[in-house]
């Protein structure tokens, strides 16, 4: 039986944090010094991860991300997501990775093999990517795409959180160097997690950012696209396609008309913590029934747990979360 909450949503896709590392400390997620880790004997081991995800795709789970942190990061990752693969051939896998480490993992990961890959990317100026992340080399992102893209990895997506002031002049150059390495774009509503770096006037809404495309005559008419209905739960990105070219992008209404009424995802912290919602700050551990190896127990907690889920989170959000914690 499906996972369904009290709103009647069907709960299909989860996205799993392996890790709440990073090495990037990107200004909008993490802050520069003192991140506070979670000890090691506290985070999921691969057996445990995958005996979540047992309890999951009984449950009717078909899609799980693995994201972090940054996954790649975690030892031993890719072996991991290959063994998973073969215990779950039928589900779909992706990952969402900052791309620092993708050269190294990409022959692995096309093994394995991925459904997709969303990479972050913030900005293709190599100055201004350092600034951002605050440690990171936009060469090891642009050499991990060119290795995904020569190991035939499916469905590449970048997403970029558009923030006033830093990026948004940069709309053209991304979707450029997206669409010519036969990438999907994605831009995303910059959402208010923490409060001590959001800023309403740095926030670019759906509506201007379709506004921006739309100020470039060669790329146009950008028409709504229908989600492709190959069973693989869709997130909720709404893609825009020139018919002539082919070309497409994403936008994520995070805010300005979040999506909370389709939501189909559930979240797990890297240490087992169900989360029915991004922003709410209920969880449930699930860590001791993993460890119990008590599966209709673990069942039964993701149940009610998520049938809590809230119906919105408008009212929820309180400024003091970081994405990195909850995993993206
Ligand atoms: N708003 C929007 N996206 C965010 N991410 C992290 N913090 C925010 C935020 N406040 C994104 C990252 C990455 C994904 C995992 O989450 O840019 O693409
Ligand atoms: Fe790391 Fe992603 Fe957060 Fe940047 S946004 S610090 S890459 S988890």
């Amino acid at each position: 039986m499906a996972i369904t909450d009290r709103s009647g949503r069907i709960i299909d896709y989860a996205r799993i944090s392996v890790t709440d590392r990073c090495n990037y400390r990107c200004t909008y997620c993490m802050p520069e010094e003192g991140v506070s880790q979670i000890p090691h004997e506290q985070i999921m081991r691969y057996e445990e991860i995958g005996f979540l995800c047992r309890a999951l795709s009984e449950l009717g789970v078909r899609k799980i991300r693995f994201t972090g942190g940054e996954p790649l990061v975690r030892k031993g990752i890719a072996q991991f997501l290959k063994h998973f693969k073969k215990d779950f051939h039928e589900v779909a896998v992706s990952i969402t990775t900052n791309a620092a480490l993708l050269a190294h993992f990409a022959r692995e990961l096309s093994e394995v093999p991925l459904s997709g890959m969303n990479i972050s990317l913030d900005t293709v100026d190599a100055a201004k990517f350092r600034e951002i992340t605050r440690v990171g080399n936009i060469d090891d992102v642009k050499a991990g795409i060119e290795a995904a893209r020569s190991w035939n990895i499916p469905n590449i997506k970048t997403n970029t959180v558009l923030i006033r002031g830093f990026n948004d002049g940069e709309l053209p150059d991304i979707l450029r160097f997206a669409w010519n390495n036969d990438i999907v774009p994605r831009f995303i509503e910059f959402m208010p997690l923490g409060d001590d770096v959001w800023r309403r006037e740095k926030f670019i809404g759906a509506d201007e950012i379709l506004q921006m495309l739309s100020a470039y005559g060669e790329w146009m008419p950008l028409l709504p696209q229908r989600p492709a209905s190959d069973g693989i739960p869709v997130g909720p990105a709404k893609y825009y396609v020139n018919a002539a070219t082919g070309k497409t992008v994403g936008v994520i209404e995070a805010v300005s008309n979040h999506f909370c009424a389709s939501c189909n995802r559930l979240r797990v912290t890297a240490s087992g913590n169900l989360r029915a919602c991004l922003f709410s700050r209920d969880e449930v551990p699930l860590l001791p029934l993993i460890r119990n190896g008590d599966i209709e127990g673990l069942k039964c907690a993701i149940r009610e747990g998520m049938n809590a889920k809230p119906e919105c989170w408008e009212n929820l959000r309180d400024g003091k979360q970081r994405m990195y914690g909850i995993g993206g």
